[in-house]
Formats: structure tokens, C-alpha cells, sequence
């Protein structure tokens, strides 16, 4: 059953987004599952297949757990195919690894088709490699076009970091067009994140996307969401993302402060 959720527009430097706001985790977990189901549902109506970008992090767990179980046979899993946002660049078996914990909290357990599944090429070295192959791994799929994820999930860094985008990397630097932008970055996180080797997609790539969907909870991600979300220009890196088609921030009330 839905929880009731709170719901409102707003512009976030220039740009709409819809935010709901839910009870708790649980809720904010349910609604984001339907909404990727919905999203799926739409997007087969004009498409032959969906593609998703995953988040790393904690965030997702609770809807990855959904996927797997409740929501696993709603999900045409034959169409999708399944990208990352960013990983950390260990090896999959590290408990650090956003595809490791994907993998061990649902892929592992849905009928997708292996070849439909992309994660992000750790075992390439040096990383600046393994980006530069995840960007041809866009380009192939994409025909050679910008990548149009039809969904990519994000959370949100309590310093108001997304996907490995990092205050310190700032991300106005990076807003080139998606044409002539680099696509995959290999990043070194600032001295205070553990492991500081990434793989990220840049903000035009994620920017390029039909939609992105925020899932943020907690009490320690308040101030993040205030300066982003309730702020009309903030400049934390989770300000500048938005999507071609819809722009979506679930939070939970802890996360909205109230
Ligand atoms: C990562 C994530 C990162 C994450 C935020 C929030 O690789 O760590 O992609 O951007 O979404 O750090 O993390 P939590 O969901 O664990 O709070």
C-alpha cells in the first residue's frame, strides 16, 4: 500500500523538479519502485528497451531488496539493461563496490540476461583506462549518440555530492554540452572519502538523461537537501543535475527536516 506522500514543484537552478515526500525509507522504497515500474511501462510503450542507471550507496538498498522480491515479476527484465552512475574502482568482491552490492542485493537474483548487465570495467587499469572503455561501452549502445539513460538513480552525499561528483570536484568545471563532453570520468575523491578511486558518469551525461530519480533519507542528509532542493540557485553538486524529460527528488521527512 502507498503511504501517502507529500508532494510539490519546484525549480532548482532554473530547472522543475517534482519532489515527494514520504513517512520513512520504507515508503520513499515502495514509491520508487513503482515509479520505476511505471517508467519502464511508459518508455516499452515506445521502445524496445529501458535503461537504467544504478546509484551506489545505501540508499538504493531497500529498493534493490523490492526489486527482487515483491516487485521481481513486474519488472520485464528481458528489456532492461543496467548501467552504473559511478563505482568505486575495487575489484567487484570488495565490499566497497556499488556492482558488488547490486549484484549481491538483486541482479543476482532477477532473470535479466548477463549481456544486458554493464558494469563499470574495474578490472581495467589505470582507471583513466577503464573510463575511457566504459564510454565506448555508452557509445555502442547508444549508436554512437549522447548516452539517454531513460532513468538514472541518484543519492546524495551528505556534502551534497552525487553519482562521484564531489564539491571539491567542482562541477561547473565539467559543464561542457554532452557533445563534446567526456562522458565517463576517472576521479580521485578528496582525501576524506574512502576509496577515493572512482568511475562517474560527468553531470551532461547524467544531465542528458530522460529522467532521474533522487532517493534520499535521513536526518543527515537535511542540510544537503535544504541548500539543493530548498534553495532556488545552490552550488553543491546535487544542484546541477536535471533530466530532459522529469526530474524526481523522494525524501523521506527526516531528509526534509521535518
Ligand atoms: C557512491 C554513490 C554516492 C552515494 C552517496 C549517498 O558511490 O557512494 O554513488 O553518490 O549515492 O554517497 O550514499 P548513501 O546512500 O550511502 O548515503
Amino acid at each position: 500500500m502507498l503511504e501517502k506522500a507529500d508532494s510539490l514543484r519546484t525549480a532548482i537552478r532554473g530547472h522543475e523538479a517534482l519532489v515527494r515526500i514520504f513517512p520513512d525509507k520504507e515508503a520513499l522504497s515502495l514509491a520508487a519502485a513503482e515509479y520505476l515500474i511505471g517508467a519502464v511501462e511508459t518508455t516499452l510503450q515506445e521502445q524496445d528497451a529501458f535503461s537504467l542507471a544504478l546509484t551506489g550507496g545505501s540508499s538504493p538498498n531497500r529498493l534493490y531488496e523490492l526489486l527482487a522480491g515483491p516487485c521481481r515479476d513486474r519488472i520485464p527484465w528481458d528489456q532492461l539493461h543496467l548501467f552504473w552512475g559511478d563505482d568505486r574502482y575495487v575489484p567487484r568482491d570488495d565490499p566497497a563496490s556499488n556492482q558488488g552490492a547490486a549484484f549481491r542485493q538483486f541482479i543476482d537474483h532477477v532473470p535479466i540476461p548477463a549481456e544486458q548487465v554493464y558494469p563499470m570495467p574495474v578490472d581495467i587499469s589505470p582507471a583513466e583506462a577503464a573510463a575511457a572503455a566504459y564510454q565506448e561501452t555508452l557509445l555502442d549502445f547508444f549508436d554512437g549518440a549522447p548516452p539517454t539513460f531513460d532513468l538514472v538513480l541518484l543519492g546524495l552525499g551528505g556534502d551534497g555530492h552525487i553519482a562521484s561528483l564531489f564539491p571539491e570536484n567542482h562541477p561547473e568545471r565539467s559543464l561542457t554540452s554532452v557533445d563534446e563532453a567526456t562522458w565517463v570520468q576517472a576521479i580521485l575523491a578528496p582525501a576524506r572519502v574512502s576509496p577515493r578511486s572512482r568511475l562517474t558518469l560527468s553531470l551532461p551525461a547524467i544531465n542528458w538523461s530522460r529522467r532521474v530519480l533522487f532517493i534520499v533519507h535521513g536526518a543527515q542528509k537535511q542540510e544537503a537537501v535544504r541548500k539543493i532542493v530548498r534553495e532556488p540557485n545552490g552550488t553543491l553538486p546535487g544542484a546541477y543535475v536535471h533530466a530532459r524529460r522529469q526530474l524526481c527528488w523522494y525524501v523521506d521527512k527526516a531528509a526534509w527536516g521535518v
